[in-house]
């Protein structure tokens, strides 16, 4: 552990004898998280984390998404590859309650049915999402972005005061070291470069240490170093946590699926392919439309 970032634990010990959360507020947390409980538990015995079946979205018309089935496994890492306006970013929208589809079933492991959910019932329930644009307190210090990724709940969120448990503590900790920014603890956040903030958000969302984690193109901008750093962070989740990555750069769609994974191609709102990298390169219909030859 670095001096900076022993200074930021001690400081938080600090502030959690010093401070006893507002119970109105841990209050609203727990009866929102007691609906999603009564929705019932996710269950994952059967391999599966997401089951999306069907799935239709239309916008005025236009079939964004069409008919489109997919099945992500319990701890896999999948990269969905596309060309622009394949549909990628609106299955992620879907998928966290963001838009609600026309037709068709979307199930979080075997019982959870996604489309009865609200957005904020779907993070609660183990789905994280990462956005293009890294999302990040700029005016907060590195620990306090993470800090305040503890607790999902915005009224929460808006007190930097809420309790803090050792077991917390320490899990900022493990997180700060994963992505890289155990020396950079105490530092402005909005100082970051345009990679380390993306890791910092990646960071905040592993706070809540969710089942499946959406990453939609989470190295656009960043330097290949920074490229080459991402993936093994993301290799290092594997197994942990369901990964979707929906990315551009196949050399990092390379480095991450290992010459064995599998990747699917969406085109016009469905799946085209499905394979390995090489496969799906090697297919006519893909080259023709992804690779525009
Ligand atoms: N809110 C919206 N209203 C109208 N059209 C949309 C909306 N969101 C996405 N689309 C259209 O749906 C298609 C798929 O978009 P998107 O999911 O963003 O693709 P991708 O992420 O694969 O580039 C595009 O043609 C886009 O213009
Ligand atoms: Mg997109």
């Amino acid at each position: 552990m670095t001096p900076d970032l022993m200074e930021s634990l001690a400081e938080l010990r600090h502030k959690h004898d010093q401070l006893a959360p507002t119970s109105n507020k841990s209050g609203d947390r727990e009866a929102s998280y007691g609906r999603v409980m009564r929705l019932g538990q996710p269950d994952f015995t059967h391999g599966v984390a997401l089951y999306l079946d069907d799935i239709t979205v239309s916008f005025d018309g236009f079939k964004a998404l069409n008919s489109l089935s997919l099945a992500i496994n319990v701890g896999e890492l999948r990269c969905i590859i596309g060309p622009n306006g394949a549909g990628k970013t609106t299955m992620m929208d879907v998928i966290t309650g963001k838009t609600r589809p026309d037709a068709g079933r979307a199930s979080f492991g075997s019982t959870i049915d996604l489309l009865r959910l609200r957005e904020n019932e779907i993070a609660q329930i183990g789905i994280g999402r990462k956005f293009q644009k890294p999302t990040v307190y700029e005016e907060l210090s590195v620990f306090e972005n993470l800090e305040l990724a503890l607790s999902a709940d915005r009224r929460v969120r808006a007190s930097l005061f809420h309790r803090l448990s050792g077991q917390q503590l320490d899990r900022i900790g493990e997180i700060i070291t994963l992505i890289h920014l155990k020396d950079d603890a105490q530092r402005t956040a909005g100082l970051l470069s345009h990679g380390q903030k993306q890791w910092l958000e990646i960071g905040m969302l592993l706070m809540q240490d969710p089942k499946l984690l959406l990453l939609d193109e989470p190295v656009a901008g960043m330097t290949d170093e920074e490229t080459e750093r991402t993936a093994e962070l993301f290799l290092s989740l594997e197994g942990k946590h369901s990964l979707v990555v929906v990315e551009h750069d196949m050399k990092f769609v390379d480095q991450l699926t290992e010459g064995r994974k599998t990747v699917t191609v969406l085109h016009e709102g469905s799946v085209l392919a499905e394979g390995k990298l090489s496969e799906v390169q090697a297919n006519e219909k893909v080259v023709e439309v992804y690779l525009g030859r």
